[in-house]
């Protein structure tokens, strides 16, 4: 274990210096890079293990990615990463150590002030800042609340599986995992049904934006999502302007008419809220959906027990199906001042990933953990986040959405299956599926 005398040994540009913990070399692998991500998953599982069996977090130099840089992103150190289950639940417990305001949630590079007008909500916060908006909105998201949508919920997954069914098959992410959360967040916000559709462009746009399906010049990479941004503040400015005048049964007239301590909101913060939701809402969900089609259709005895008792094995089939995903790979801290973690010394401005990937196949933690079990009890999963002020607000939501989609696609297509396998997102933040043709 090192000491605090020895910081200047793990801070180097260089990466780690001739004490290199990990067998995995840092200077050829490296999981801040989005080359590593295009790496076909056995790969990636056994570089994250591997990680994990050195005994203390490694330093990864910063990734090439020339045109974020001309978007004004700015290179550091590069970053440590944290692969086990214990140190990111206690990075993501110790905010005042590992905090959230400085740079972005998805990589290393720091961000322009641009960037963060639009892409800097509750997440990118710290306290008091982020306690005040949290309090703010968290009242729209709570067991309660979601019971209370269980119904709206549950008719909108009917209708897209029975608009579906004349067409026999297609792409189950366009046509089924990517509508019933994009329709569930936009009719809690009060976005109108005709603009449904490009709220799903513009959130595929925002988060695909390494991918050359929705980014096809990485030179655009930087105007395109901040117009992207600039489109979806206007879309809830003028929501927000009609709610103002007449309130309506939405999160919007929560949000414009919230007044916290004598506090309420500005446009700005409306306007960030707005995009964060609508990001954390679609893109994660949609994969968990996918993902739990892909898993069950290769796992035919795990599916034959889930429909066997589906609404006993439900709970815990949902939390298996987010570990074994792990539809948001990482999130980003930054380091505030010295500190020990997992043998690690810590000093100010160092930046951290915390891969949920690698913690929720933690093998000090999950017996068997490659394998899909949807009996798994108990399931400390850290596929929200780990318990801290920011784990997932929509977490009640997400699991809602997908058992309920299960459920009716199960009662309705019994025996709907992937036939060919995902076409996945290039990204290093989302574990996403672009494409998966089904057929039933
Ligand atoms: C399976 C689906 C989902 C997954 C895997 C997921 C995952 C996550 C993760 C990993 C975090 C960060 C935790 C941290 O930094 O400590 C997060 C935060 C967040 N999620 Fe989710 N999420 C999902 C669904 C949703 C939904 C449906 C919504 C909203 C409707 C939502 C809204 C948010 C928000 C607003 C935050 C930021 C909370 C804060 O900073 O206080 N998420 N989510």
């Amino acid at each position: 274990m090192s000491g605090p005398d020895d910081l200047h040994h793990h801070t180097s540009p260089d990466g780690p210096a001739d004490d290199d913990p990990a067998s995995v070399n840092p200077a050829s692998v490296n999981p801040g890079d989005l080359a590593f991500w295009a790496k076909p998953w056995e790969e990636r599982v056994a570089v994250f293990a591997e990680l994990r069996r050195a005994d203390r977090p490694v330093l990864f130099p910063e990734p090439e990615m020339p045109w974020m840089e001309a978007f004004g992103f700015q290179r550091g150190n590069g970053h440590y990463a944290l692969v086990r289950h214990a140190d990111v639940a206690e990075a993501s417990r110790r905010p005042e150590v590992f905090c959230s305001s400085r740079g972005t949630i998805a990589g290393t590079l720091d961000p322009p002030p641009e960037f963060m007008e639009y892409f800097g909500s509750m997440i990118t916060m710290d306290d008091p800042r982020h306690a005040r908006l949290r309090r703010i909105v968290s009242r729209a998201f709570t067991a309660r609340v979601v019971a209370r949508i269980t119904d709206a919920i549950d008719a909108a997954a009917v209708r897209i599986i029975e608009d579906f069914r004349p067409k026999g098959g297609g792409d189950f992410v366009a046509e089924v995992a990517g509508r019933l959360p994009l329709k569930i967040i936009c009719d809690l916000m009060g976005v109108p049904p005709e603009r449904h559709d490009r709220v799903f462009e513009l959130s595929n746009l925002i988060v695909g934006s390494f991918d050359p399906e929705y980014m096809p010049d990485l030179a655009e990479l930087g105007p395109s999502v901040i117009a992207a941004g600039e489109e979806l503040r206007q879309m809830v400015h003028e929501i927000a302007a009609q709610r103002a005048e007449r309130p309506a049964d939405d999160l919007t007239s929560v949000l414009t008419h919230a007044n916290v301590e004598g506090e309420s909101l500005t446009d700005a913060e409306i306007g960030s809220f707005f995009i964060l939701l609508i990001v954390a809402g679609n893109e994660t969900t949609r994969n968990a959906i996918a993902h739990g089609l892909d898993l069950l259709t290769r796992h035919p005895g795990q599916r034959a027990l889930w429909t066997s008792d589906f609404e006993r094995l439900a709970p815990t089939a949902v939390e298996e199906i987010v570990r074994y995903a792990s539809p948001v790979n990482l999130m980003r801290r930054t380091v505030t001042r010295d500190y020990e973690l997992g043998g690690q010394w810590f000093k100010d401005g160092d930046k951290v990933l915390m891969y949920y990937c690698s913690a929720n196949r933690d093998e000090t933690v999950f017996d068997d953990p490659d394998t899909f079990d949807i009996t798994r009890d108990p399931n400390p999963h850290l596929g929200f986040g780990a318990p801290g002020p920011h784990f997932c607000l929509g977490a009640h939501l997400a699991r809602q959405e997908i058992t309920v989609m299960f459920r009716e696609l199960f009662r309705r297509l019994p025996d709907i299956r992937t036939t060919a396998p995902p076409e996945r997102l290039e990204s290093n933040f989302i574990n996403g599926i672009k494409h998966l043709e089904c057929a039933f």
